[in-house]
């Protein structure tokens, strides 16, 4: 499904999309090459591409996703455990509940389109209830992960009508998780992410009010923009391959396989930014200090030379698929739990249906530089 990756690989594995833009690097080998030398391809020098002067201080940029070690590797030292196996294996009832009730609402017998009701609604659901959000406000909390991120990585100079919804997400997002910090001061400490952050402390310091928001916008786009397209595209999959749907009805065994399979060949995380912090060569290419780098993730699980007729969907192929969830000391925190979230809304799904179908509209694509999914299915 990916022509122009292919193309990339074979002729211009690390090359310059424009002159003086990013660099684009496409072979797996090169792209795991980047993100295990984080000293040489910096993810901090990417902070100032998602917090630019006229934002007024985008908390996401602020996060550790931005960070290079130490600092790095003090944030995320806070929150390792809240997603670990033994969390995971805590969460797993209540997010089976939630998604069989979002599976239990969906209308039947006539077309839906699945995107919000289905693919939003679980991760939305799951993301608030670790950080003890409204779960009613999945739309709103979809709408400033969006802007967040793909309303600031591809605003151009003129566009002041995008700055302007940019800036007031910000300033909402900051002044929403404000408001649920201030609420839950009032309260006892849970067991929950959000009361765990509260308790740690770093060098004996609790972490300041702008950290911990710092850490509910990183928390909240890493788990909806990501995991609402895993859903989406699992479906489109299951659109193509109809012989799937009846394989995995017949053997939910076969789930986890399936969503490793939908990762690799349809990845919700096209690609990830870094800077290089001094000259360096890479697949053959010179690349100079502080350029801009974007690693293809998407292009790297295609590789033919590691993954044989890589754009065919073989839910037989052997797993588990690490790639799509990068690679090294930015390996994504929530991979456990997405696929968690994978697995049980596919079983609740295959559960409540004997049969989906393609509805009459056509389906479209989310259009944004990183992520990629349906907008409407
Ligand atoms: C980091 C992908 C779901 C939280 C990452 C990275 C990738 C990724 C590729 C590394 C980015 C880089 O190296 O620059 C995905 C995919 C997901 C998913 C494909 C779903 C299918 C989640 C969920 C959460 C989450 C559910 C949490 C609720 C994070 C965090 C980081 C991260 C906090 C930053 C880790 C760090 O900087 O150390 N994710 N993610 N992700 N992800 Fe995910």
């Amino acid at each position: 499904p990916y022509p122009t990756y292919a193309r990339m690989r074979r002729d211009a594995p690390v090359c310059q999309v424009d002159p003086g833009g990013m660099w684009a690097v496409s072979r797996h080998d090169d792209v795991l090459r980047v993100l295990k030398d984080p000293q040489r391809f910096s993810s901090q020098g990417f902070r100032q591409v998602t917090n630019p002067p006229w934002l007024g201080g985008n908390p996401f940029a602020e996060s550790m996703l931005v960070m290079d070690p130490p600092q790095h590797g003090r944030l995320r030292g806070l929150v390792q455990k809240a997603f670990g196996a033994a969390a995971m294996a805590r969460l797993e009832p209540r997010v089976r509940e939630l998604c069989r009730q979002a599976v239990a609402e969906l209308p039947r017998g006539r077309p839906v389109d699945m995107m919000a009701p289905f693919a939003l609604r679980i991760p939305a659901a799951v993301i608030s209830e670790l950080l003890g959000l409204d779960p009613r406000h999945a739309a709103r909390l979809k709408q400033w992960a969006d802007l967040i991120t793909g309303g600031v990585s591809t605003v151009r100079p003129e566009e002041e009508d995008r700055k302007q919804r940019a800036r007031d997400a910000v300033a909402e997002v900051r002044a929403y998780f404000g408001d649920v910090l201030e609420a839950r001061a009032r309260e006892p400490a849970g067991t929950d992410v959000l009361s765990e952050l509260r308790q740690a402390r770093v060098d004996g310091e609790a972490l300041t009010k702008d950290e911990l928001i710092a850490f509910m916008a990183l928390l909240l786009v890493g788990g909806i923009e990501t995991v609402v397209h895993l859903l989406g595209s699992s479906l489109v999959v299951l659109r193509e391959h109809p012989e799937v749907w009846a394989q995995l009805r017949a053997d939910r065994s076969r789930i986890p396989a399936f969503i490793e399979e939908v990762l690799r060949y349809e990845p919700p995380a096209q690609a990830a930014p870094r800077l290089t912090t001094e000259e360096v060569e890479l697949g053959g290419v010179k690349l100079p200090r502080g350029a801009p780098v974007l690693v293809l993730l998407a292009s790297a699980a295609h590789d033919e030379a590691h993954f044989p007729d890589g754009d065919r969907f073989n839910l037989s192929r052997a797993g588990p698929q690490n790639l799509p969830f990068g690679h090294g000391i930015h390996f994504c925190l929530g991979a456990q739990l997405a696929r968690m979230e994978g697995r049980l809304a596919l079983e609740a799904l295959l559960d409540a249906f004997r049969h989906l179908e393609a509805g009459p509209e056509p389906m479209t694509w989310h259009r944004t530089l990183v992520v990629r999914g349906p907008a409407t299915l």
